[in-house]
């Protein structure tokens, strides 16, 4: 039996390089040796208040995405996650042995409510527990994840230890899979800052769509640090983020990015980059456009019954073992 793999992205603002260094490359290079579940997190993504036309159009395109990148429909899961309803059933058993403390000790939550609790969604407050129960539903093994959701991972392995001690075993305890790599891509404009979806600066991030002249404008506007070389240095992070980025579109090691750029200065070093990104984007934009609706509607659907299957029965085993029982039918 393959062991089993889930991720899953927030169908809210631009999905960036970051997102896909960090996470779908990974997804799309262990589909094979894994059993594989990629999942459109919509319910997260109401944790903040959405535009309802524009989550309904987001979660479709990012399923788009998803196939662009490399998820092959044939080989892994792809599925919404409120077609899915066990996931929020799941989470509400959670909720019941997540701790207000765990909770209140994760960074995500300090950032996205801007440190202000009082006015902060309870969603929010709890998105760490409904991201568990996306994870241990699965019985997943291991979860691709850029460096942003480590904290987050955590949590979904003291909850899976803390109700298999409690309950007797039900869950696999899951492992991270953050790529040595790529797991945490920065801003262009603020590299103290990691790019972000929700960056208010749209220049501190390349969009996965965005068109050629953008990323060019963008990476000519990138900040650097002092110095002249074009080397990694992590007392560099600007130049050692654009060099990573460079690595990973060209498939070279650092020494080779290194090397190639000897003797050169940033202007020649943004130019090149900026190449490397609009090529490497151009046939993944292509094949965004090329899925049509009724295609991309069937992988959903088959996916989600896919999903639905494993769900409902962890979900009995979780009831069964803690005594929760219907009416007899
Ligand atoms: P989301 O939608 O914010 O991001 C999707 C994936 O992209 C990674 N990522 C990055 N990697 C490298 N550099 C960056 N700058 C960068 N920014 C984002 C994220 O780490 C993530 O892997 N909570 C998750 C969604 C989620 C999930 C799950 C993930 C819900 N349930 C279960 C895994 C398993 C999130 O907000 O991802």
């Amino acid at each position: 039996m393959k062991k089993r793999i889930f991720s899953g992205a927030q169908p809210t603002g631009n999905l960036h390089l970051g997102n896909y260094l960090g996470a779908l490359k990974n997804w799309v290079n262990l589909q094979n040796e894994y059993e594989s579940f990629f999942c459109i997190v919509n319910l997260h993504a109401v944790t903040l208040p959405q535009n309802p036309e524009v989550l309904r159009q987001k979660t479709l395109d990012l399923a788009r995405i998803y196939l662009a990148s490399g998820v092959d429909p044939e080989i892994s899961t792809i599925f919404i996650q409120s077609d899915v309803s066990e996931h929020a059933e799941l989470a509400w058993i959670l909720s019941c042995i997540a701790r207000m403390g765990e909770l209140e000790r994760m960074t995500q939550f300090k950032d996205k409510g801007k440190g202000n609790a009082e006015r902060a969604g309870v969603g929010l407050f709890t998105y760490p527990v409904l991201m568990a129960s996306d994870i241990l539903l699965y019985q997943t093994h291991l979860v691709p994840v850029g460096k942003d959701q480590k904290q987050h991972l955590e949590l979904s392995r003291d909850l899976a230890e803390r109700f298999n001690r409690d309950f007797g075993e039900t869950f696999v305890v899951p492992e991270p899979f953050i790529p040595p790599v790529g797991a945490n891509i920065l801003s262009l404009q603020e590299p103290a800052k990691k790019m972000s979806k929700s960056d208010e600066n749209a220049n501190g991030s390349i969009f996965l769509l965005d068109d050629a002249d953008t990323i060019t404008k963008k990476i000519k506007r990138a900040v650097t640090d002092s110095g002249t070389t074009i080397e990694f240095d992590e007392a560099r992070p600007a130049i050692s983020n654009l060099l990573t980025i460079y690595q990973l579109m060209t498939g070279k090691t650092p020494a080779e990015a290194e090397a190639h750029f000897g003797g050169k200065g940033y202007g020649h070093f943004k130019s090149e980059l900026a190449e490397a990104v609009v090529e490497f984007l151009r046939p993944f934009q292509q094949r965004v456009k090329d899925f049509d609706d009724a295609e991309l509607n069937k992988i959903l659907k088959d996916g989600a019954e896919k999903a639905r299957l494993i769900a409902c029965e962890t979900l009995r085993d979780v009831y069964a073992k803690m005594g929760i029982v219907g009416a007899e039918t």
